[in-house]
């Protein structure tokens, strides 16, 4: 205990204002906010916080002064002050007394008391004592932790797996005196989790546990079988909600990290998460065990005929509680009317966000296909997860699977519920994709029945059959398109349903079979016939289902070119809603999207729209970036979203992409260099995204644009470029790096880097030939091309040094290999060639790194370009390629040469 004590005075003077701090008045709470702020910079500050959380309740003059409730309150005041405070500069202050005292807040018979010294705990540990493990302190609350809850101390096993859910990877390490906390917690958390006076301990105790089965600590791994006896025994005997549900938790973590494990006891695991489905009700547990059947259908440890035998049980069960509950239902049944008329609430329409999925980014191709887009709620719940299993299950049995449903579904697709008929029609949908080759003798006479439910009385069950039949697409596209136009005739009609979360599926659903066709057919059998429904539904939709209609449209601009028809029927619409809209509208991102498809599509159609669309965009941009700028010294200016920037960096790009260089004039005005400037500031910008996009468009601009004018700025953007490659190591922000690598090799392609091209090949180098990390396929392959675009000037710069060793040439082998554009994939090669072609042939190149050679370039690479220099390339190295074991391919590749 620390021996520091508050002043009466200043305590007294502290309470009031917090007191003030949570008065109805907003101008008491904006003074006492005022004069809060003014006492942070008073060292005891957090002391005296503290002391009112933690020792009110034990101080004769607060309490006299105070209501009890007010004490309460004021006290929770305090502690979140204390906690925001430590949160914000916790380096500011000397701890001592805080972490000392803290501690004894998690004996206060309050439980809100006892609640916010658990997150002043916590926050504690996340910010102070993660950094400073040499703290002794630090030790000792965790073992003070334990040793609470061993006596029953709810509060402090809450704190505890708190603190394991943020830092549990910390204690890995060693912390004061040498000792790795793991052990002893492993070892506690063992017992507690058999703590019989408390569930609420038994499940934390889990839970607890549950943050350590993913680190994989050797602490851990020993005890893993002990860990296990317990969790069964548990299993067998323990009824408590929360402690089942800490209980599925783990069975996951363990399937996921330690399926070994789990392996000889199965049978008894599926059947106790069967056992709690089938008799428990409450969603968020049922909700966990239904996890575990996906994550057990998922897992690739798991061989089939492990999962075979419970087919017959699993599937009647997840069948059923793919069936909306009661309160859904009736939520539908007293809102089925038809609203298309309605206008949309501001508030229905979920946040918009632009789409940031486009560019040079090849990597991220994981098209969100939205499991059901047919659902009204947005979450993840019991249906959801069991529609998934089914899928899953689906892929690896389908034949049992199928067998095991189809008498189910066969009697319930006519039922007279409407739910039953709904989740039927989701299972079949759900089922599509793994079960289609089997399905193939069902199928057209499911299909028509399926078209009908298209017109059922219920708009839920119409909804789900939108998405149902996009399940269907690849089906009927690849060997069955006698059925594309009997299914999207009705589904187009759909687009006009009365009802708008039809509406909502039918857009959907036309989206998927417009990303499923191929060009040809969507331009020969669909595109006239879409354009004129488009056309009606933006004289019908309502705001929310506009912006979906948007992505349709731009859909259909990227897969197919887009004519007069398409500017009669379409652009007037979208011009319309663009001229209606103010510059800080956020519908305007979906629009400036679809523009940005559309302009890149009709190519010099767009022309006479371009100059007025160009102006709108570039005004946005440089509003956006003024306010940017101007807010970096004054605070109170109110920044635009960063969507403004990115949706009009955009759109210029996809104008800069369908005009070619007509569109030069456009964006540099008599050779005036605003944009650049403008550029400059949006590759300064923290938010990657940002970046991102204007990395696309500097790439575009290089690529269609006199080199000239890059060459004003080369400097500049070199240097942006460099930093991103240097220092963007954040995953997610991958798109933005690889636009960047991209968009030098396109400038190094178009303008000789000379005296720059030594720093830049160093750091391309650096990144390339980096073994200690592991980069995402797409950065290396960007990174590949790019070497070979920078060879174009410069090929001497990669002869000597780090490229120069048979290793790294063929992990340049590996990865050009499979670059899928060919005009990157030539402009690859080319360079690659004119390095070898000065390379020191006493640099020897292995066999299996020719071969690899041989792999790529034998494969959609247009090789007239560079034809001599790879002629040279193949003589020089013919005693190797003889001795090679080609495949007929590559040997009719090389005999094409000769
Ligand atoms: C308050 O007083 C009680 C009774 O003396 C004591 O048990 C408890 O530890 C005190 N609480 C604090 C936070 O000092
Ligand atoms: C405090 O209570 C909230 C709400 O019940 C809960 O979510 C949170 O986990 C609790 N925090 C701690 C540290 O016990
Ligand atoms: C805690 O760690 C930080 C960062 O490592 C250091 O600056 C600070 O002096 C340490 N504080 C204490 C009390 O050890
Ligand atoms: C270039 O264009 C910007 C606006 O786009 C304008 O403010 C600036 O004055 C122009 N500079 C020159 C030299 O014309
Ligand atoms: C590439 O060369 C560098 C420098 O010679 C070397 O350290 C590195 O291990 C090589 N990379 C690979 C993938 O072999
Ligand atoms: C290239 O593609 C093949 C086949 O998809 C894959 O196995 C291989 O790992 C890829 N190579 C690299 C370097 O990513
Ligand atoms: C380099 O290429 C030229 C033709 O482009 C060829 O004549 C010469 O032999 C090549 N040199 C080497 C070392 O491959």
């Amino acid at each position: 205990m620390s021996t520091w004590n508050p002043n009466g005075q200043s305590l007294i003077q502290l309470v009031n204002v917090l007191v003030d701090s949570l008065s109805p008045s907003h101008e008491r709470r904006s003074n006492a906010m005022e004069v809060l702020e003014s006492f942070k910079f008073q060292p005891e500050f957090l002391n005296y916080l503290c002391y009112i959380l933690v020792e009110a309740e034990n101080d004769t003059q607060l309490c006299r002064n105070l209501a009890p409730i007010d004490l309460q309150n004021c006290r929770a005041a305090a502690g979140m002050y204390l906690k925001n405070s430590i949160l914000q500069d916790s380096k500011e202050y000397n701890l001592d007394y805080v972490k000392h005292n803290i501690i004894q807040g998690l004996f206060s018979p309050i439980s809100l008391i006892s609640n916010i010294t658990g997150i002043v705990i916590t926050t504690l540990f996340s910010t102070y004592y993660r950094q400073n493990r040499s703290d002794c302190n630090g030790i000792q609350m965790i073992s003070q932790l334990l040793e609470l809850a061993s006596q029953g101390n709810e509060a402090s096993i809450k704190a505890l797996s708190k603190i394991m859910e943020d830092n549990a990877q910390f204690f890995q390490l060693e912390w004061s005196n040498s000792i790795k906390p793991m052990e002893f917690l492993v070892n506690n958390l063992l017992s507690l989790m058999t703590y019989e006076g408390s569930a609420v301990i038994r499940a934390e105790a889990i839970k607890c546990i549950n943050t350590i089965i993913p680190l994989q600590a050797q602490s851990f791994v020993v005890r893993a079988d002990e860990f296990l006896s317990n969790l069964f025994g548990l299993a067998q005997h323990d009824e408590d909600r929360l402690v089942r549900i800490q209980l599925c938790i783990s069975l996951v973590n363990l399937l996921e990290f330690r399926p070994d494990k789990l392996l000889d006891h199965l049978n008894g695991i599926v059947q106790f998460v069967l056992h709690i489905m089938n008799t428990v009700t409450d969603e968020s547990l049922t909700l966990e065990a239904g996890e575990f059947l996906l994550a057990f259908a998922s897992n690739s440890h798991i061989p089939e005929n492990v999962i075979k035998p419970f087919i017959n049980d699993i599937i009647p069960l997840l069948l059923s509680k793919m069936v909306y509950n009661e309160e859904d239902v009736m939520i539908f049944e007293a809102s089925n009317e038809n609203d298309a008329d309605l206008e949309d609430k501001d508030e229905d329409i979920r946040p918009v966000s632009a789409k940031l999925s486009k560019k040079r980014d090849d990597g991220n191709l994981d098209d969100d296909e939205d499991e059901d887009d047919g659902d009204v709620d947005t979450q993840w719940n019991l249906r959801k997860c069991s529609a998934a299993t089914l899928d899953v299950l689906t892929s690896i049995l389908p034949r049992d699977v199928l067998s095991a449903a189809f008498p189910f579904l066969r009697e319930h697709l006519s039922a007279n519920q409407w739910f039953i008929r709904e989740a039927t029609i989701l299972a079949l949908g759900a089922m599509a994709e793994g079960g289609m080759k089997y399905f193939t003798e069902q199928l057209p006479t499911l299909i028509p029945f399926l078209v009908e439910e298209l017109k059922d009385e219920w708009a839920p069950v119409r909804t789900i059959t939108c998405w149902a039949l996009a399940r269907f697409a690849p089906w009927i596209l690849q060997d069955n398109t006698q059925f594309l136009i009997p299914v999207i005739e009705p589904i187009m009609n759909a687009l006009m349903d009365k009802k708008k979360s039809v509406q909502e599926a039918a857009i959907s659903s036309v989206a998927v079979f417009i990303e499923t066709c191929d060009s040809e057919i969507v331009e020969t059998l669909l595109y006239n016939e879409l354009l004129a429904k488009f056309n009606q539904c933006f004289q019908f939709y309502q705001k929310k289902n506009l912006i979906i209609l948007y992505d349709a449209v731009g859909r259909l601009a990227e897969k197919c070119e887009f004519d007069e028809t398409a500017m009669e029927l379409i652009l007037p619409h979208l011009i319309g809603k663009w001229t209606s809209l103010a510059d800080n509208d956020k519908e305007l991102w979906p629009l400036l999207e679809c523009l940005s498809y559309i302009a890149a599509s009709l190519g010099e159609k767009f022309l006479p729209m371009a100059p007025d669309v160009y102006s709108r965009a570039w005004r946005i941009l440089c509003q956006c970036v003024e306010l940017e700028e101007a807010s970096q010294s004054n605070p109170n200016i109110e920044v635009p979203e960063k969507d403004f920037m990115i949706t009009s960096l955009d759109l210029i790009d996809g104008l800069v992409q369908g005009l070619g260089s007509n569109s030069q004039e456009l964006l540099f005005p008599k050779g005036n260099t605003s944009m650049f400037h403008v550029m400059l500031i949006c590759l300064r910008d923290s938010l990657h995204e940002v970046r991102q996009s204007c990395f696309a468009l500097l790439g575009d601009i290089a690529y269609f644009f006199q080199p000239q004018l890059i060459a004003t700025h080369l400097v500049d953007f070199l240097r942006y470029i460099s930093n991103e490659i240097l220092h963007n190591d954040d995953n997610e922000a991958a798109p933005s790096l690889n636009n960047a690598i991209w968009s030098l090799g396109l400038i190094s392609e178009k303008i000789d880097l000379a005296e720059y091209i030594i720093d830049l090949s160093r750091i391309v180098l650096d990144a390339f030939t980096d073994t200690t990390k592991v980069i995402q396929t797409s950065i290396m392959e960007n990174l590949a091309v790019t070497i070979g675009r920078m060879a174009h000037f410069h090929p001497e710069i990669f002869t000597s040094g780090a490229f120069a060793t048979d290793s790294n040439w063929s992990r340049w082998c590996e990865h050009a290999a499979n670059l899928s554009d060919p005009e990157e994939k030539a402009a690859a090669y080319g360079g690659f060639l004119k390095i070898m072609n000065l390379t020191d042939t006493s640099i020897p190149m292995s066999s299996s790194t020719i071969h690899k050679f041989i792999q790529g370039i034998s494969r959609d690479v247009e090789i007239i370009p560079f034809l001599d220099d790879l002629r040279a390339f193949l003589m020089s190295q013919s005693s190797t390629v003889q001795n090679l074991k080609l495949s007929e391919e590559e040997i009719f590749f090389l005999q094409q040469m000769s």
